[in-house]
């Protein structure tokens, strides 16, 4: 048994092209469309010799894999480790990397933390916040939009919702950065990130404690599901935990995007000026254009067939969700962000069983946002270039220079 990255070898399947490409370079991590359309290009699925494993890229088979959790599952885990072979750099997510039937405990508990309700009692703070922010930029002859604005108003936001009382604005920032940059292969990303886990892990490990929250948040009602005994007081510790991992690298991410499309698309800002209802769909065109988890991986839990394939028990699939959010075959005109699109089956959330389930929460902070911006600001002026920031899993922005212009 031949392990690359932590995973079982496998022999390229019959009839699937061998492309000798790496996913991870970052060079494709910073600008991936072209590499998406290569891969959608070499058909259903393309054997990537350099990591021994099977990548997607093409809407149906990357639906099909994503939302199969009985044949392609989580629990060993959403990045290149196979968690049967080797050893999680962190422990397991109970939530992003486990099956049925222990995900459907830890989901009920996360689930009911985020439900449209809790979420509906936050949108106050979230507009007040958004106010603040946006009036002081609007003050500023420019700002660099990652850092003020895109980064700026989740941290406002987010950790009040939990509950936390201790806020570590760069810690918060950069633990989801370096959980994403740790599901791709041994490269320079992914030892930078981990290089950083002595510092970091420490600090959100005793944030998530009950004694560092408060009663009434988000964290709160994870607690309280363990007063309960649905899940044991250190599971409710690790779920608190997945807040922070999955709850503001990506809404920072949205947000950048966000900007970045209406910067880049002022037809389109004009129209959400017009009409602020347009918030929602700008968001799902945003997401579906933009991608911000690009890519996440299943591993095949038996042998099986896909589009014809057979995929043998333990191969790793690397599924190209902004691939399939770019894919003609299922979007008309793919390349145009069209803020009225309304892209429902988009898979920036995912699908399925694991599909995100801080979905309701990442809408309200944009919707919200995004309505502020829409009423006080006139225009969105890029003053410079945007530059990318590459990661393993996430498609984010480093920098986007910005200046609001006043009504
Ligand atoms: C723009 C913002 C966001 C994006 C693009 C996003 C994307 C995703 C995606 C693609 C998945 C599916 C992963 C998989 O199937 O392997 C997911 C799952 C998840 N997300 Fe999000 N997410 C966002 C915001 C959030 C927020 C704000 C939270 C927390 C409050 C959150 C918490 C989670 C959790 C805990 C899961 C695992 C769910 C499960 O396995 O059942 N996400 N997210």
């Amino acid at each position: 048994m031949k392990l690359i990255e932590d995973h079982l070898a496998i022999d390229p399947p019959e009839g699937v092209p061998v492309w000798d490409v790496d996913p991870y370079s970052e060079s494709v991590l910073a600008n991936p469309n072209p590499y998406y359309a290569a891969l959608r290009e070499q058909g259903p699925f393309a054997y990537i010799p350099r990591y021994a494993i099977l990548a997607c890229g093409r809407y149906d088979e990357t639906k099909e894999v994503f939302s199969d959790h009985t044949r392609f599952v989580s629990s060993r885990g959403v990045g290149l480790n196979d968690f049967r072979h080797g050893k999680p750099w962190r422990p397991p997510s109970l939530i992003l990397e486990a099956d049925p039937p222990d995900h459907t405990r830890t989901r009920k508990v996360m689930a009911r933390a985020l439900s449209p309700k809790v979420v509906a009692g936050l949108r106050e703070d979230f507009r007040i916040a958004a106010e603040a922010i946006v009036d002081r930029l609007l003050q500023m002859q420019g700002f660099e939009a990652v850092a003020d604005l895109a980064e700026a108003f989740p941290v406002a936001v987010f950790p009040k919702a939990v509950g936390m009382l201790d806020v570590h604005a760069r810690h918060l920032v950069d633990y989801g950065a370096m959980v994403f940059n740790g599901l791709g292969p041994d490269n320079a990303l992914r030892r930078a990130a981990m290089a950083r886990a002595p510092e970091i892990v420490p600090w959100i490990t005793a944030a998530c404690t009950r004694n560092r929250l408060t009663g009434d948040g988000l964290g709160a009602i994870i607690y309280e599901a363990a007063d309960a005994g649905e899940i044991g007081h250190d599971e409710a510790a690790m779920l608190v935990r997945s807040f922070l991992s999955a709850g503001v690298d990506t809404t920072v991410t949205g947000i950048g995007s966000a900007l970045w499309c209406l910067a880049r698309n002022p037809e389109a800002f004009a129209a959400l000026r017009a009409d602020p209802a347009l918030a929602r769909p700008c968001f799902e065109e945003v997401l579906r254009y933009t991608s911000p988890v690009h890519t996440f991986a299943r591993t095949a839990d038996c042998n099986t067939e896909v589009a014809g394939v057979k995929i043998v028990e333990g191969t790793k699939i690397i599924c190209a969700l902004g691939s399939a959010n770019m894919d003609p075959a299922k979007w008309d005109d793919p390349e145009v962000f069209r803020i009225d699109r309304r892209p429902a089956g988009h898979l920036a959330f995912g699908v399925g069983i694991h599909g995100c389930v801080g979905q309701n929460i990442a809408r309200a902070e944009l919707e919200v946002l995004l309505t502020v911006i829409a009423e006080k600001v006139a225009a969105i002026e890029p003053t410079g270039e945007a530059v990318w920031r590459p990661n393993n899993a996430i498609h984010a922005l480093d920098r986007l220079p910005l200046r609001f212009r006043p009504n």
